[in-house]
């Protein structure tokens, strides 16, 4: 059975993983990385862990561990000064090897990239639209999850001008560690744009689709989840394409035409929901994707990556079933 480590697993991101690696019929955790939590049991992370888990390891320890496949769970920076071992299939969830020019880092992330010439050695990998080549996997961002998962596979046939992204997220998507932006005082009962024209998805966004867009993230008073409703000009077999992108998938629903994603659906889940309509006044084309910022944005992702990677069932150990209200 193939070994899994996961480093930077106290956050959201690497606790979510860690669930996925739990559920999953073909991977056996051999070491939980966190250097906030090193020497304490699995417990101290979340009461319902039990003793049968290893207890936590500094990162370094796990990264050493040998293990098949890594779950790196850390902040941009950390990441990116990384030296991944050798011989596993490595996927990143944070942003420092998804962009291919190193100089982005510097304009969109705020830190030169401490090894920039290993960007070309990783793959970008969303499974739907781009699946995972070689060991080394950057899994792309949670809201460039939902925008190319809406306008990947129409991406020639779109205007580029008219191409305009309005998105949202729940609180979770800016992690664990509390600050100013994510206090409920300040989320609860409100809604609010940040980083608009400015937010460090867009150049992902831009490097896949081959263009850049207006793209605009706001900040949702709920605790997870992710919906991008993306407008612009199209051809006329829009509604066709996204039907055969997603035929196959058990990950991603094409819905029936009239009906509208929604987070309550993908919410604690690892689908996505993608839906189209026709904006009567000006022939635009609306594309609506819904999906858990924790989940198909990050946790299920990286697994489903890894499942490929690793040539296990694709969705082993996903989140993918379940009619919650
Ligand atoms: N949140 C999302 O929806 C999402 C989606 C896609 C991608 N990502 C990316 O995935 C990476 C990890 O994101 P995340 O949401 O998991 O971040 P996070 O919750 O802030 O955790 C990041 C790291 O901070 C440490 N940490 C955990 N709790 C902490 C606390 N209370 N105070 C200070 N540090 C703490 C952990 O390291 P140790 O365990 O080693 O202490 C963890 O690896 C980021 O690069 C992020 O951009 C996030």
């Amino acid at each position: 059975m193939p070994t899994a480590s996961i480093i930077g697993c106290s956050g959201y991101t690497g606790q979510e993983t860690l669930d996925r690696v739990l559920a999953h019929p073909e991977l056996e955790l051999v070491a939980l990385g966190s250097d906030s939590l090193a020497g304490q049991l699995a417990s101290a992370l979340d009461i319902r862990l039990n003793g049968s888990l290893p207890a936590f390891v500094a990162n370094a320890e796990a990264l050493a561990s040998g293990a098949d496949v890594l779950f790196v769970c850390l902040g941009h920076d950390e990441a990116a000064a990384l030296e991944p071992p050798a011989d596993t299939v490595v996927v990143d969830l944070s942003g420092a090897h998804r962009l291919r020019d190193s100089a982005l880092y510097d304009s969109w992330y705020g830190f030169t990239h401490p090894r920039a010439e290993t960007l070309a050695g990783w793959s970008y990998a969303l499974p739907e639209l781009y699946p995972p080549t070689g060991t080394l996997i950057a899994n792309p961002g949670c809201y460039a999850t939902a925008v190319l998962l809406a306008l990947g596979p129409l991406a020639d046939s779109l205007d580029p001008e008219s191409v305009v992204v309005d998105a949202k997220s729940g609180v979770s998507g800016a992690g664990r560690a509390p600050k100013p932006s994510s206090h409920a005082g300040f989320v609860l009962e409100n809604l609010s744009p940040y980083r608009a024209g400015s937010h460090q998805h867009a150049p992902e966004l831009e490097q896949a689709l081959g263009f850049p867009v207006c793209f605009v993230p706001h900040l949702l008073p709920l605790r997870r989840g992710l919906l991008a409703t993306c407008y612009a000009r199209a051809g006329n077999d829009a509604h066709e394409r996204l039907e055969d992108a997603y035929a196959d998938s058990d990950v991603v629903r094409m819905l029936p035409e009239g009906m509208a994603p929604e987070l309550g659906r993908v919410q604690g889940t690892d689908t996505a929901e993608v839906a189209l309509f026709e904006d009567r006044p000006t022939g635009k084309t609306i594309v609506a994707c819904a999906i858990d910022n924790l989940g198909k944005g990050a946790a299920g992702q990286a697994v489903q990556n890894a499942n490929l990677a690793l040539g296990l069932e694709e969705t082993a150990g996903l989140r993918l079933t379940g009619v919650l209200v």
